[in-house]
Parts: structure tokens; sequence; C-alpha cells
């Protein structure tokens, strides 16, 4: 296969490289603007609950793990700047109102719901705790206001860590369903890296794991129209961390299965109902229905706060329309004729049956349970 260098100008366009989506310090939060990527690496304040939720609706922060993480960064945020004299009641109510509100940013990524309802569970415990069990290190007794930021901060180090666990767990996995070939190479979608989470990623982590195994022969990226995750942000990372990708529009992914380029399938995900179907990136369902026909492995990863086992199956699951600027309007410029109708739906639902494994940070469920290729049309228990 033939590729060319895209751009000599390097990531970033001249820019600071970073790749660091959330910086938080205590009472102060920044998101680097996935909007503005790859041409320039800005950080944005995020100074309350209401910026937080404007910058999750308009995406400049974006991917399920990210979304819950800022969210509930926010809070702690805002919380630094409120006194309750009121008491611990007063304290309670704050917290439950904002993450309610946060949570009607965005429908279909399910970590941000629960964030939530894991936020409001924790605030229901320490309020019936006796005063003189909790505290701090410091030994201040019965501070329920640090006791809610200091979890809200814990979120940040269990994803990286859960985001690595993923990546053993997935190139294992991988290897495993390629009968253990020497070198893979691996088609990704949408974004699932850094950026997307507090960092190191989900399916991208798998590819960067695979990569520091020395495993990784090519990560495909497709560019994921219309928002364009995969030119803009995937592209961004391996090429920041000098990882072997080549990037495709996504009508050349059936082209390129056909040549025998791919090995393996691995993408993100923002729901996985009880049955195993998934919610993702638009585009992820033509891409598991390509690797069905093409026998190429198709595996999810993603950690375990977006499996969303009250949700019986991928039909019931909300998917999110944006608006239809984001397929007629390319960098500010009309690319559709004025008047045309637009569908933009953001995510679809690839079906268990086409998945062959889902990689979280505790393990890999298969269908079978035993890690064999699953043609049965079974679908999974994910708990
Ligand atoms: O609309 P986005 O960019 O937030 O969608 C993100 C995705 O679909 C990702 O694949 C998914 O959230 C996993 S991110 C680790």
């Amino acid at each position: 296969m033939t590729t060319t260098k895209a751009s000599s100008g390097g990531v970033g366009g001249g820019n600071q490289l970073v790749l660091e989506s959330i910086k938080y310090t205590r009472g102060s939060l920044f998101v680097l603007d996935q909007i503005q990527l790859p041409s320039k690496t800005e950080h944005l304040p995020v100074e309350n609950c209401s910026k937080c939720f404007e910058l999750i609706k308009n995406m400049n922060v974006r991917g399920a793990p990210a979304i819950a993480i800022t969210a509930a960064l926010s809070i702690a945020v805002e919380l630094e700047q409120t006194s309750f004299a009121d008491g611990d009641a007063a304290l309670f109510q704050f917290v439950k109102t904002k993450a309610e509100y946060l949570l009607k940013s965005r429908p279909t990524a399910v970590n941000l719901g629960n964030m939530v309802k894991s936020l409001i569970k924790y605030c229901e415990e320490i309020e019936h705790e006796e005063l003189n069990n909790s505290g701090d290190e410091n030994g201040e007794k019965g501070n329920k206001r640090e006791m809610i930021v200091r979890w809200c901060e814990d979120m940040l180090e269990t994803d990286i860590r859960h985001n690595k666990a993923i990546g053993e767990i997935g190139a294992k996995a991988l290897l495993k369903a390629c009968c253990n070939k020497k070198k893979l190479k691996v088609l990704t979608c949408c974004n699932t890296g850094s950026l997307a989470t507090a960092g190191y990623g989900t399916a991208l982590g798998v590819v960067r794991t695979l990569h520091e195994q020395g495993r990784l022969e090519m990560c495909y990226a497709v560019e994921t129209r219309p928002y364009n995750q995969g030119s803009r942000l995937t592209a961004y990372e391996l090429v920041y961390e000098n990882i072997p990708g080549t990037l495709i529009c996504d009508n050349m992914a059936a082209f390129l299965m056909q040549k025998d380029e791919v090995d393996a399938i691995i993408v993100g995900a923002d729901r996985v109902a009880k049955n195993g179907d998934t919610a993702n990136k638009i585009g992820t369902y033509s891409l598991a229905v390509l690797a069905k026909h093409h026998d190429v492995p198709f595996f999810v990863a993603a950690p375990s706060t977006t499996l969303d086992v009250s949700t019986k199956c991928g039909m019931l699951i909300e998917i999110e329309e944006r608006p239809g600027e984001e397929v007629c309007v390319f960098k500010g410029e009309r690319v559709a004729a004025e008047g045309i109708n637009v569908w933009n739906p953001a995510f679809d639902i690839t079906p268990a049956w086409l998945i062959e494994g889902i990689v979280t940070e505790r393990t890999c469920l298969y269908k079978n349970k035993r890690g064999e290729k699953d043609q049965t049309g079974a679908a999974f228990d994910i708990g």
C-alpha cells in the first residue's frame, strides 16, 4: 500500500503540544478546546457548572468518560466557591441540583448518567454518616464538602488506571483473536484516546498498548464525518506519540478490508446495553457489518462506567441528533445546497451479535465465555 504524508506542519500547527484534555487543580478547571484542534491548542476555563454544560453541549469537550469527569470536576470547582451557611442539607441539595442539570447536556453517553447516580448515592451515604466517622486526612471531621470534592477529583486518577487496564486486556484479546499474529493492523473510529478520557484512552488505549508492546503494525483511523474526530483528534494523538497511523475517509474502510489490510477493529462506546448492543459514534455499525463480511474480529473497549445494565437492548438507547450545520458547513464554509434536508444522528447502535468481545478494565466479555468466535447470534450479558 502506498501512503503519503498529509502535511509538514506538525501536530498543533506550531502551537505548544498538549494532550491533556482536562487540567485540574483544586478550585480551577480547564479543558482543551477540541473544536480548535489540530490547528490550535487552547485550554478553556470552566468556572462553573453552566459553563461546563455549554462546553459539553458544544463539544468543546467530548468523549464519554471526559464528559462525565469534566462535569464532576465542575461541581467540585463550584463547591469551592460556595458557602453553605445553612448546613449540609443545603450542600447536598446544591450538588444534586447541579448534577441533574449537567445530565441534560448530552443524552447518549451513559458515563455522565452513571456519574450523577453515583455522586447522588455518595451524598446520601455521607448525609447519614455519623460526623465522627468522617473527615479528611488533616483530622478535620465531618467536612462533607471536602469529601464530595475529593470524590469528584478521584475520577481523574481512576479513569487513567482503568484505561491502562483496558489497554492490557484489550491488547491480549485482539492478539488472541488474530491467532497471536506478530504485529497487528488495527482499525478504529472516532476518538477514544487521551482527549476523550482523563488520559491514555479506551480503544485507542488498546492501540497504544499494542504499540508499547511492539505488536502494532498500523493503526488505521477513519475520518469520522461529520465532526471528524478521527482526522482532527485521533490522527493528532497518533502523530503526537509516533504511533504508526494512517488516516482514511469513512467510505474507504470496505476497500481496505477487502485488501486484507485490517486484522482487527476496536472502537469505544457511549453506552453498552445489558445484552451488549453498543451505542457509539455514527459509522460504528457500518464498520461492524463490514467486519462480519470480511471475517475481521470486531471489539468494543469501554470502562464499566459505560455499561448500562438498566437498558435491556440498544433499541432503547436515546440517540442524540445534532444540528444539520455540522454536515453542511465545513470550517465556516457551506458545502451543501441551501434548503436541503439533513439528518445528523451523532451515534448508532451496533447489535451485540456483530461484536466479538467487550473489553472493560476488569475483563474481556465474550458471549460464549470462552473467547472463541461466536457465530450463533447470541447476546452478551454484561451483568
Ligand atoms: O460525540 P463524541 O465525540 O462525544 O463521541 C465520542 C464517541 O463516540 C467515542 O467513541 C466514545 O465516547 C468513547 S470515548 C472513550
